[in-house]
């Protein structure tokens, strides 16, 4: 049913004025009817769970309702719909609706929601909150009447990987900050969050074996100032990086809300901050010193020297032991070769493992590394650079530089996760209007990014199926906070939820604009600082 069709239909049926509004769902479920009346929400709403890990979802719900509502609802085991309650069941689910897929019916006698699997069960819950006024997403004690229309969803992801990526290296993001992010990916029912971990101008993760890492690494004399990318700024920056307490404290947050946070540690490139704190693992010896401008460093692993191999193994060793995800990012990107071509030990290498060039000496490095992640029961995942000098197998593939990389990869029978820059880099300007803030440069608007079809028409079915995901991302050279990662990020992000999630035939760019109307009040509920709409972003 059209948008147009829906509010023709409650207003029809009545409701209250909230509720007679299209329940302006994002992304878009697959199937929505509406029906007759709605659903008032009160604090004396018994809630029910049934079945396998529907308890810690009733309890997110009601721990989510709680702040806004004033309403302490109080979740009890129980298999039948309480009268004029909630039920969230995984009992009797259909399971073709996979472990992400839920069935949500709300009437005026109750609401159920029913899926396979606990994700399925929280991704209900946010349709849930989506249907209530948006001022149920507020911090704070609000004065609402707590409806939702009628409705009947059935509702399950286009793609396994919703992704996006917070760049944490550029500039540090605080815990708090992080968990906000989360929790915005999550109402969206976005279910990975990339983490750019290190980078040439630092070191984010402390790391029990290399304590230099972050003693030295997580800190560079200086930035570029705002508004001059050529000019320092004169202010140390650090010590910056995230505890393996506080990184546990992350990952299980992440986790109580369907994220999976897939941590990246780059190499052979991008990786300064580590010769910084250990100049030994360099071609040249060094000394270094974190970068000070944004931009890609020359200085990277020397890929002829065996302990480099070790340090890297060690330092995954120790990430696997924190993250869960069964991707493992590392990196690969943007990898200059200067340094090797003139290295003995590098040259020794390609020597002796028959390697033609420093190509194939980068990939005999991934592939490495890809054996350690596999033997480990993980799974190897780089931007698209890995594949050139021979794909290590097993790995997958992170299109950036267009989706060439991607197709390629997934005709080959690799995992594809697309992120192009022409589609998905969330750090490019949104308007070439003016009056926009700094950016890395660009034009990306928000109606480019939901224009964007991650599965490519070419690619024959069997490949097509290689096609796991979509990902925004937001590099932070010139985002400073998390203020500007929000500005950044929403409603591009919005957009990219919604390609990852939506059926392709389902997709509306002005349905999409239209429901940025109530979605709006619901960022703005949550204090996000998102960019408004103008005429510019169409
Ligand atoms: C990248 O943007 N260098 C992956
Ligand atoms: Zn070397």
């Amino acid at each position: 049913m059209s948008v147009r069709n829906w509010v023709a239909a409650a207003v029809l049926l009545g409701g209250s004025a909230w509720a007679a509004e299209a329940p302006a769902i994002v992304p878009m479920p697959v199937q929505m009817t509406a029906g007759e009346g709605v659903f008032k929400l009160t604090a004396a709403t018994p809630v029910a769970y049934a079945g396998k890990d529907a308890k810690a979802v009733a309890a997110y719900l009601s721990a989510v309702l709680a702040p806004a509502t004033g309403f302490a609802l109080n979740a009890l085991p129980g298999a039948a719909a309480p009268a004029n309650g909630i039920l969230l069941t995984t009992v009797g689910a259909d399971a073709s609706l996979g472990a992400e897929g839920y069935e949500l019916t709300v009437t005026p006698k109750g609401v159920v929601v029913k899926a396979p699997a606990a994700a399925g069960l929280f991704y209900g819950c946010q349709t849930l909150r989506q249907l209530l006024p948006p001022a149920v997403l507020a911090g704070t004690k609000q004065d609402a009447v707590w409806e939702m229309p009628c409705v009947t969803i059935k509702d399950k992801p286009r793609y396994s990987w919703r992704g996006l990526m917070m760049d944490s290296g550029r500039h540090f993001m605080p815990v708090p900050f992080v968990k906000k992010f989360i929790d915005l990916m999550a109402l969206h029912k976005m279910n990975t969050m990339h983490w750019h971990l290190t980078e040439d101008q630092g070191w984010r993760i402390e790391i029990k074996k290399y304590p230099k890492l972050t003693q030295l690494g997580s800190i560079r004399a200086e930035s570029p100032v705002r508004g001059n990318r050529n000019q320092g700024d004169g202010k140390p920056y650090g010590p910056f990086f995230y505890t393996q307490a506080e990184i546990r404290d992350v990952v299980a947050y992440a986790a109580a809300r369907s994220v999976t946070i897939v941590p990246e540690i780059e190499m052979p490139g991008h990786a300064l901050c580590a010769l910084v704190a250990y100049p030994e693992l360099s071609c040249t010896g060094g000394p270094f010193k974190a970068r000070t401008k944004w931009g890609v460093e020359a200085d990277v692993y020397c890929a002829g020297n065996d302990k480099v191999v070790q340090f890297n193994k060690d330092v995954l060793t120790e990430v696997m032991g924190l993250f869960p995800s069964k991707f493992i990012h590392i990196g690969g990107d943007e990898c200059p070769k200067d340094r090797w071509k003139k290295c003995t030990k590098c040259q020794a290498r390609m020597k002796s493992k028959g390697l033609k060039n420093t190509e194939e000496l980068q990939s005999w490095f991934i592939q490495q590394i890809d054996q350690f992640i596999a033997s480990k029961g993980r799974r190897l995942i780089g931007w698209d650079e890995i594949l050139e000098g021979g794909l290590a197998p097993g790995a997958a593939v992170m299109s950036w530089r267009g989706t060439g990389g991607g197709i390629k990869a997934a005709s080959e029978g690799h995992d594809v996760v697309m992120s192009p820059t022409s589609h998905c880099y969330l750090d490019y300007g949104q308007s070439n209007a003016g009056g926009e803030p700094e950016t890395i440069g660009g034009c990306l608007t928000l109606a480019k990014v939901y224009s964007y079809e991650p599965t490519p028409a070419n690619l024959s079915p069997e490949k097509k199926k290689h096609i796991i995901g979509v990902q925004g991302n937001l590099w932070s050279e010139y985002l400073w906070d998390g203020n500007d990662v929000e500005y950044n990020g929403f409603p591009r992000g919005c957009a990219i939820a919604e390609i990852g999630w939506t059926p392709a035939d389902k997709k509306d760019f002005s349905s999409f604009w239209n429901r940025m109307d109530t979605h709006g009040k619901r960022l703005d509920a949550l204090k996000v600082n998102w960019r408004r709409l103008t005429p510019d972003q169409k």
